[in-house]
């Protein structure tokens, strides 16, 4: 089984965003490499459901429910890791807000899409490193940014600089956080075929996964011509969150089938 079997034994991870799509995946992922999580997400449904499906394979996770921009809800989700665990010293913001508007965004809008993506994730990795050692922490970073921080795309201002934001953040807490032994990375993932993007294609496009993957303006414009599963994205933020990682730090890594180099 190799290092999956392994990785994280031992060891506690947060991930926000944990009950759906990607956060699942890594949650899954972490679990599967020894890791216990607590999911930190605002839907308690969705939450549990991943919850149950995982304990019933015999892991270690927890949930948490609430909005990642409520800093005493992120407070209290940090303060209910169970006291058999370790402190967390993982920490995966897969926790953002979907808004897609251009120029007109609305102050309404503009704090939907900021609020969860930029002021949620300030909030949880500043609870984070509220409980790690002042030296030699040996934890971990990962942020959730997207092929969107990279490249303009029509419609989408609100969402695209959110999450280019998401790569300056990354920087800025790698650089301030480094001095402690926490290192501090984000992904940029292509579309990942989850539950939204799937309802997306079928309802507004009429396309199912393969013909949708067959389009030059959906899955075409990807230079391996189709869309991530979730697990292929999880995969690289286990190896950033690891020790194989351990001399990488505040860096964005495309996860993207090549969007980024052409
Ligand atoms: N799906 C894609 O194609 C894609 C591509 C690039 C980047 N991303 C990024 O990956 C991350 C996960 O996206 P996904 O597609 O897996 O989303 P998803 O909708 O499948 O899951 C998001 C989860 O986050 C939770 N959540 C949303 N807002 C929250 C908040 N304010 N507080 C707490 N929990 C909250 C939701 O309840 C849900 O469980 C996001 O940062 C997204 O921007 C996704």
């Amino acid at each position: 089984m190799g290092r999956e079997a392994e990785g994280f034994t031992g060891r506690t991870a947060v991930v926000t965003g944990g009950a759906q799509g990607i956060g699942a995946a890594v949650v899954r992922r972490l679990c599967a490499e020894g890791c216990r999580v607590l999911i930190y997400d605002k839907s308690p449904e969705h939450a549990a459901a991943t919850r149950d499906r995982l304990r019933a394979q015999g892991y270690s996770v927890v949930v948490a429910t609430g909005d990642v921009s409520d800093q005493e809800a992120v407070r209290a989700a940090f303060a209910s890791v169970p006291a058999d665990w370790a402190p967390p010293t993982l920490l995966v913001n897969c926790a953002a807000g979907f808004v897609f508007e251009g120029l007109a965004a609305t102050a309404d809008q503009w704090h939907a899409v900021l609020d969860p993506t930029i002021i949620g994730l300030s909030l949880v990795t500043q609870a984070f490193q509220a409980g790690l050692p002042e030296r030699d922490a040996d934890a971990a970073v990962v942020n959730i940014a997207s092929i969107s921080a990279h490249v303009a795309q029509d419609g989408f201002l609100t969402y695209n600089t959110s999450k280019a934001a998401v790569l300056g953040f990354t920087r800025c807490a790698a650089q301030e956080l480094a001095p402690r032994g926490i290192r501090v990375n984000s992904v940029s993932p292509g579309t990942v075929w989850n539950d939204g993007n799937e309802r997306y294609h079928r309802e507004v496009l009429g396309l199912d996964r393969a013909a949708a993957e067959a389009a030059p303006e959906h899955g075409g414009k990807f230079l391996l011509r189709r869309f991530a599963d979730p697990a292929e994205v999880a995969a690289p933020i286990a190896f950033l969150l690891s020790r194989d990682a351990s001399f990488i730090t505040g860096v964005d890594l495309p996860v993207d089938g090549g969007y980024l180099a052409v």
